[in-house]
């Protein structure tokens, strides 16, 4: 695969102000969401859910590419088509999560490294195959006393270039994600330090493994006061905060942004998302875009619960958090979009 095709595919995931729906929730990350709703913790459910989730009437709309796990690349819907031929056939580009997740990092209490560098050139090899055609890493940074160390952004931004690079090597498109969680009650202003140091460390890695900035999708946390934190700052001053770090940190060759969304409701992510777009339009060097899990997914979740028969109302909500944030990339989303369901 020539640079130029990665180009092509990287620059068709933000196109017509489209974004990634992440549905690639491992196995036990998934399990516990059902749990939650008292959802059966099967194969079988699972494979339901994400057959929900693909036959979406509309989803490829405002939907330019899914994220999957290892075991949905591999299953089919219940009539035997497989869930690529599904995505592909609804024009959406299929992507896969490749790390193996965040482990405790020896060393350094309280913080994590991601693994999975060993065999990812077969993997990656096996995924193009099946028709993946970019995938996902994912960094976590945590935030509290004395963390995050310079040993695990260190150690997170170098296996990110290196996942990134063998990417590029395989003609995928990499989505680099580090996130700073936003557990805790840390300030918005130290969120912005921590993003800004993690996002100029990582960038100074790709640049060292020789990573193709223009063939590549970043997906960073937006900066947040911690969760539990006494002061919460408005959309706005969020939207400010997080382009205003953007901007210092991410190169403009990079192709496009894609934010995750990491816990904040389905609405608020939309409305940051909007404000981003509204306040800076014509000073963004890339497109801003989304690449949320729970944000689009989790309503649809909670109606579905598992029963068959709440399949049409699930899709419907799903739709529709899709198009709040299609509109939340063209600045139009407000309270109106908001309560319109078509
Ligand atoms: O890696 C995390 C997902 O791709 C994004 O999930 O939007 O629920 O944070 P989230």
């Amino acid at each position: 695969m020539s640079s130029k095709e990665l180009i092509v595919t990287a620059g068709a995931m933000v196109a017509e102000h489209k974004g990634l729906l992440a549905m690639d929730e491992s196995n036990p990350t998934c399990n516990k969401r059902f749990a939650r709703l008292g959802i059966p913790q099967t194969e079988e459910a699972r494979r339901a859910y994400r057959e929900l989730i693909l036959t979406t009437p509309g989803l490829g709309e405002c939907i330019s590419g899914v994220i999957l796990y290892d075991e949905t690349i591999r299953q089919q819907k219940k009539d035997g088509t497989s869930f690529v031929k599904v995505i592909t056939d609804a024009g959406i580009i299929p992507g896969i999560k490749v790390d193996t997740g965040a482990k405790d990092m020896a060393g350094h209490p309280a913080e994590k490294i991601t693994e999975g560098l060993d065999g990812l050139r077969d993997r990656l090899a096996e995924y193009f195959q099946m028709g993946a055609r970019f995938a996902k890493w994912r960094a976590v940074i945590t935030i509290a006393d004395g963390i995050p160390s310079r040993g695990c952004i260190e150690a997170n931004a170098h296996a990110l270039a290196r996942y990134a690079a063998l990417c590029q090597e395989a003609g995928m498109v990499p989505v680099v994600e580090p996130e700073v969680l936003m557990d805790g009650g840390h300030t918005l202003d130290r969120c912005y330090d921590v993003t800004e140091e993690v996002l100029q460390t990582v960038f100074s890695q790709l640049y060292i493994q020789r990573v193709m900035l223009e063939g590549m999708i970043l997906k960073p946390n937006m900066v947040l006061p911690g969760l539990i934190c006494p002061t919460q700052e408005t959309v706005d001053e969020v939207a400010d905060a997080t382009v205003g770090c953007l901007l210092r940190a991410v190169p403009a060759a990079v192709c496009g942004i894609v934010f995750l969304s990491g816990g904040q409701s389905g609405e608020l992510a939309s409305a940051r998302l909007n404000a981003m777009n509204v306040r800076f339009k014509s000073r963004l060097p890339w497109a801003l875009a989304f690449s949320f899990a729970r944000a689009i997914q989790q309503p649809a979740l909670e109606i579905w619960h598992g029963e068959e028969a709440n399949v049409p109302a699930a899709q419907q909500a799903l739709y529709h958090r899709t198009k709040c944030n299609r509109a939340a990339r063209r600045g139009e989303y407000n309270a109106t979009v908001e309560r319109t369901r078509t």
